[in-house]
């Protein structure tokens, strides 16, 4: 099906959405975040979506992690609260969801069974703020009846190859368009798909560009970042399609002021997370 409208995104419009914390802001009222990352030993992607987070305006961020990886984050990510999973090397459940106002979950989680089954366990009783990626998401591909368990509203980033699993084969980019729109309608998600350009699909259809960004993002990590971004906009009061629009921007913008600094094939993706408070700055 064709989108139902396309539009690009200003950083005049991207602004206005964004949520500036008051005078009596306090961490409880900033949205605690939860960040289901990482797996043993890919333990960098949590590091980087708790970074993307961190610096994103979350009042609290909650890593949850195997217990191989507590050290890992306490030491790159001070700021974080450490929860530790049951299983010793990769996520297979979470208990307690109640004082979250979101999840991300996905980067670095690796793809074993104990890991689809604790994605099934969180989808059945997880109705909130939700945004997935990379292995969640070939996850969701790759297990019968996961797609269907997603809340309404999730928040879906996957890059091309992910999207490719999701949804199948495109012919071509058009053909890639109207398969991005038709999935985000029939699940009714926000569908983030990673590029040069970053199309955002909504579950009515709508089609928003983003224009931030360049090429020296393209190195592992950059994603993980964006992950830890969207989570902590969803939480911090952000609804699902304007935490997808500002985290794109915001995260793009801030990968053109690496540039700036360091040169496209300086680029590290760890940098992106650093120049984002520049990003807010600029913004508020
Ligand atoms: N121009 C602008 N932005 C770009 C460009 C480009 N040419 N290339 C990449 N980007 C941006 C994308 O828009 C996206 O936000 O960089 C980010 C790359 O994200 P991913 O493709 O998810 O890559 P990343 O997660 O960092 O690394 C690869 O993804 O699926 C997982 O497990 C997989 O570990 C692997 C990881
Ligand atoms: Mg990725």
């Amino acid at each position: 099906e064709y989108p139902a409208a396309y539009y690009y995104l200003t950083e005049e419009v991207v602004a206005s959405r964004l949520l500036i914390p008051e005078k009596f802001s306090h961490k409880g009222t900033l949205g605690n975040t939860l960040l289901i990352a990482g797996s043993y030993p890919m333990m960098g992607a949590a590091v980087l979506a708790a970074k993307g987070a961190i610096r994103s305006g979350t009042g609290l961020l909650s890593m949850h992690v195997p217990c191989k990886l507590k050290e890992v984050i306490h030491l790159s990510v001070p700021e974080a609260l450490v929860e530790v999973d049951r299983n010793e090397f990769c996520f297979s459940g979470v208990d307690n969801l109640s004082r979250f106002q979101a999840v991300g979950i996905g980067p670095g989680i690796g793809t074993s069974p104990v890991t689809a089954e604790g994605i099934r366990q969180l989808l059945s009783v997880w109705q909130g703020k939700v945004v997935l990626d990379a292995d969640a998401l070939n996850l969701l591909a790759s297990n019968s009846g996961l797609l269907e368990l997603l809340p309404k509203g999730a928040v879906l980033t996957p890059h091309p190859k992910e999207f490719e699993r999701l949804a199948g084969k495109s012919v071509n980019d058009f053909d890639r368009l109207n398969k991005l729109s038709t999935f985000a309608r029939l699940h009714q998600v926000y569908v983030v798909l990673k590029g040069a350009h970053t199309i955002i699909a909504t579950p009515e259809g709508e089609c928003y560009f983003n224009m931030t960004g360049n090429p020296g993002m393209a190195k592992g990590g950059a994603g993980d970042v964006l992950t830890g971004i969207i989570a902590a906009l969803l939480a911090s009061g952000h609804s699902p399609l304007d935490a997808a629009v500002i985290g794109v921007y915001a995260h793009g913008l801030a990968g053109d002021l690496v540039v700036e600094e360091q040169g496209m094939r300086g680029v590290r993706a760890g940098d992106i997370a650093d120049k984002l408070g520049l990003v807010w700055k600029k913004m508020e």
